[in-house]
């Protein structure tokens, strides 16, 4: 699978860290600071009283060091031999040595390999200063961001931090070992007169205009979800199956971060059980629309399955007016689950897929999120009636985001295959 990354470069104080923090929740990408990981190995340096300019010393405690890097949500993290520098980055002693260790080779050597790290886990908006020149210079995905000197002065001070910008910034240029420049590919953005909502939807602008799989359909909106309450009836079923999960599975979610939480996504998972409706339902705060086999809106059913969202399917055929009723409720804004296998596994094992979730997928035009659950098949067996405490997994993975070229690739029948199939192997790879 390859993840996209998209490079934001500048001077300090430009107002990186709030447009990548930003599009990471818009877009449902991870948000990397690349400063984070230079100012934590400076922070090391400094704890353990080793001048920064004594690049010998440095070299030797870098080699001892155990540098941790991972995400939480869509924020990376970062420890150092088990401790979390974070609060004592922005610290004055640390403002003042950072560029001096920044220009140590073995150091943004050792930084940058962790850096590139993330793009085999994770779609990643990353800032810093060698991003698009030097830590992904094949990605079309290039900002350079700057502002007057004495905007990003003020910005500094008004934050109540001890820091000379400028200083920092003639000494990030002028060394020789990936110095801040314009990348090749970037575009530039002046943010000196621009508020924070100005320069992301300039920088919006900006992918689109890259090439960016930007949500075709979807309005972009943080991504939180909105605080749309349940009706009583959803409420229901959705407390109660989520309390059952907790208690009788122990149920366990794996990739959280990843998910899709505001707006129209087409969510694609595996299908072990009866349990799994709900159990993605219950990934979620707000409601959602799920698909149910015929046969089962029959007596209460009739009643109830409607008021869960629940639109019926039948899966002896392939159902045209489901696939549109799919189509029209991710076009609606909302969030739809589909199981691509049609029916549940016998045996836990990933089945052949119908070719319809490319062909809905490619239609609606929304991020598609790739879901895989485990152990579902042992809770409740397909053909038994008797649950087992059997512990239930759930893992999201990174949502596909298709470019405006693909969905065009993808807007046949041989695309739907295609899709189809990609789809299933991101199921798969979970
Ligand atoms: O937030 P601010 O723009 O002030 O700085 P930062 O992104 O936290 O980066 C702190 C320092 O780390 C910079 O002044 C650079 O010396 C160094 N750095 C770097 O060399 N390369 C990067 N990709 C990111 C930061």
């Amino acid at each position: 699978m390859t993840y996209h990354a998209i490079a934001i470069d500048g001077p300090a104080a430009s107002g990186k860290s709030t447009l990548a923090k930003t599009l990471a929740e818009r877009l449902g990408l991870v948000m990397v600071n690349s400063g984070a990981m230079y100012r934590a190995v400076t922070w090391k340096i400094l704890r353990e009283e080793i001048d920064p300019s004594d690049t010998e010393s440095v070299i030797r405690l870098l080699d001892e060091m155990d540098i941790q890097c991972g995400h939480v949500g869509s924020l990376s993290t970062i420890r150092i031999n088990g401790t979390d520098p974070t609060p004592f980055l922005r610290e004055p002693e640390i403002n003042a040595n950072v560029s001096t260790v920044s220009a140590i080779p073995q150091v943004r050597d050792r930084l940058v390999a962790l850096q590139r790290d993330y793009l085999k886990r994770t779609h990643v908006v990353m800032e810093g200063r060698d991003i698009g020149s030097v830590v992904f210079p094949n990605t079309p995905f290039k900002i350079y961001i700057d502002a007057d000197p004495s905007v990003r002065d003020g910005r500094r001070s008004g934050d109540g931090e001890i820091d000379s910008v400028s200083q920092r910034d003639a000494a990030d240029r002028s060394r020789k070992t990936a110095p801040l420049v314009v990348a090749d590919g970037a575009t530039k953005l002046d943010t000196s007169a621009l508020t924070i909502s100005g320069v992301v939807d300039a920088a919006i602008g900006i992918l689109g205009q890259q090439g960016f799989p930007l949500p075709k359909q979807a309005p972009l909106l943080p991504n939180e979800e909105p605080p749309t309450p349940m009706r009583w009836i959803y409420w229901l079923g959705w407390m109660s199956f989520g309390a059952a999960y907790r208690t009788l599975f122990g149920l366990r979610i794996i990739g959280d971060e990843n998910l899709i939480k505001a707006g129209p996504v087409l969510i694609a998972s595996n299908h072990q059980s009866f349990l799994d409706p709900p159990l993605i339902g219950n990934l979620y705060k707000t409601e959602m629309v799920y698909f149910a086999r015929k046969s089962l809106f029959t007596g209460i059913g009739k009643w109830l399955y409607p008021q869960w969202n629940a639109i019926p399917i039948d899966q002896e055929k392939p159902d045209t007016s489901s696939m549109k009723a799919a189509i029209r409720h991710l076009k609606e804004g909302w969030r739809v689950l589909i199981f691509p296998e049609g029916q549940r596994t016998l045996d836990g094992e990933i089945c052949e897929a119908a070719p319809g979730i490319g062909m809905i997928a490619a239609k609606a035009g929304v991020p598609i999120q790739p879901v895989r659950i485990f152990g579902a098949d042992k809770a409740l067996p397909r053909g038994s009636g008797k649950i087992s405490m059997a512990r239930i997994t759930v893992k999201v993975g990174p949502p596909i985001l298709l470019s405006p070229e693909e969905f065009k690739a993808y807007s046949n029948k041989e695309g739907y295959l295609a899709l189809t199939e990609r789809i299933m192997t991101a199921i798969k790879a979970l």
